[in-house]
């Protein structure tokens, strides 16, 4: 801590007082925050860094294998690379359309339309954004008023929380049920939330950090909750096309009921395996879609124009999406035959590229202690699920990224294999 600049101030008394080394360095990341005279208020007083962040840099330091951040360690199809540096070469290099490229979005409506038997315009339905994450702020800030509430499942993907708070918003918590090891939504609790104030429903499926997807009884039950109300879906669908074992993906989409109070979010990063290259979209009714622009444009106004063009002419030449089912069922079934050699107990993957275990037979000690020592002690990331939680919630499990190459799935089970049970 004493090589923090003075500006650099550490105020969380954890750090102070743990006795546990390999934690301090995790505390220091997490905990510390910015003071500056020139801000008097926070907007996010609660953020620290992400829990994503932090083990990543812990797993670089003790040169551990990374299966805690969501992002493929395998490169993407040479000729997506190749379209997009096609567009650049052709001189597709200024500003596109607020809306994005009139190729991609054709390219998605198309899409959308073969998948899930829905019609979006073109014109006025559909937006690209600068990945999942703006288009979820975007939703968030263009229909969360001061004071509305919006419901929000746990465990959440970290960015929804923060998102409602910076649109004047509360968060409105309902836990997901976690018995016989799956998770599941407690419809009735969550109805107990509803308030003339709830404005917006977050949904997620196929499910960060869970694996779990929703069924069509899922969405029978969300339609009898907002069915007469004013109440908005926010759908994320980054992991639509990974759905395992033969199931369809339940997108909002399929469902006209409910796809006309929705706004759904999707990734290219995830569909083609460029986390780093933040492409994505929206789709919403019209009159919805017309508030959402009003804020993206004067958030990220476009998104940069070749990899809107490569990644157009990409979907029109193959059927890549199509493939990523078998793809990550494979590398799902892998990596479980691999962990039976573990005293990890599994969790259902039916969808996502994230595998959860319970690591109960192994240690009593929390999420974060457990993830942090196999990290450095083991060489093998994880993120503990506690970190999906706001209060934290403890239920001794982990989660693992299993979007990698076999041969780094093989030696992080062979790291594993050797904790002793
Ligand atoms: C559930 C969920 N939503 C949104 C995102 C963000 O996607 P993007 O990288 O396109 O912003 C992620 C990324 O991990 C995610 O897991």
């Amino acid at each position: 801590m004493n090589l923090l600049p003075d500006y650099l101030k550490c105020t969380d008394a954890f750090v102070k007082t743990s006795v546990k080394s390999q934690l301090v360095q995790f505390s220091v990341l997490a905990n510390m925050q910015i003071t500056s005279p020139l801000i008097t208020q926070s907007k996010l007083p609660e953020v620290k860094t992400t829990i994503f962040q932090t083990m990543s840099t812990i797993a670089n330091e003790a040169k551990a294998i990374n299966l805690g951040q969501g992002f493929p360690d395998f490169a993407c199809d040479d000729g997506l690379i190749a379209s997009v540096t096609q567009a650049m070469h052709e001189g597709h290099n200024q500003y596109p359309p607020m809306s994005g490229t009139q190729q991609l979005r054709a390219a998605i409506a198309g899409k959308v339309r073969t998948l899930y038997d829905a019609t979006y315009d073109i014109n006025n339905e559909i937006t690209v954004t600068a990945g999942a994450t703006q288009a979820l702020l975007t939703v968030i800030l263009a229909t969360v008023n001061t004071g509305d509430e919006v419901i929000v499942i746990e465990p959440a993907y970290d960015s929804y929380i923060p998102s409602i708070q910076l649109a004047g918003g509360v968060p409105v918590l309902v836990s997901m049920q976690f018995e016989n090891g799956r998770f599941s939504i407690d419809w009735e609790k969550l109805r107990s939330k509803i308030s003339k104030k709830t404005k917006l429903i977050i949904i997620n499926s196929p499910h960060n950090p869970t694996g779990v997807c929703l069924q069509p009884s899922d969405l029978t039950n969300l339609a009898e909750i907002v069915r007469d109300t004013n109440i908005m879906i926010l759908s994320d669908e980054v992991y639509e096309h990974m759905v395992f074992d033969g199931a369809k993906h339940m997108s909002i989409a399929s469902d006209p009921e409910l796809a006309q109070r929705s706004f759904i979010v999707s990734s290219f990063g995830k569909t083609y395996h460029v986390t780093g290259w933040k492409v994505g979209y929206v789709l919403a009714p019209a009159q919805l879609m017309s508030e959402f622009r009003k804020v993206h444009q004067f958030n990220v106004f476009t998104v940069n124009t070749p990899m809107q063009i490569g990644i157009a002419q990409f979907m029109q030449a193959n059927d890549h999406h199509l493939q990523l089912p078998q793809f990550y069922q494979e590398k799902r079934d892998y990596f479980r035959s691999g962990l039976k050699n573990t005293g990890f107990k599994l969790l259902d993957v039916d969808g996502s590229y994230f595998q959860c275990v319970d690591y109960s037979a192994l240690s009593n000690q929390t999420e974060l202690e457990f993830a942090t020592w196999l990290t450095r002690e083991i060489g093998v990331a994880a993120i503990p699920i506690s970190a999906f939680y706001k209060d934290r919630t403890e239920n001794r499990l982990i989660r693992f990224c299993f979007a990698k190459q076999q041969s780094t799935l093989d030696a992080a089970l062979d790291r594993l294999a050797r904790i002793a049970q």
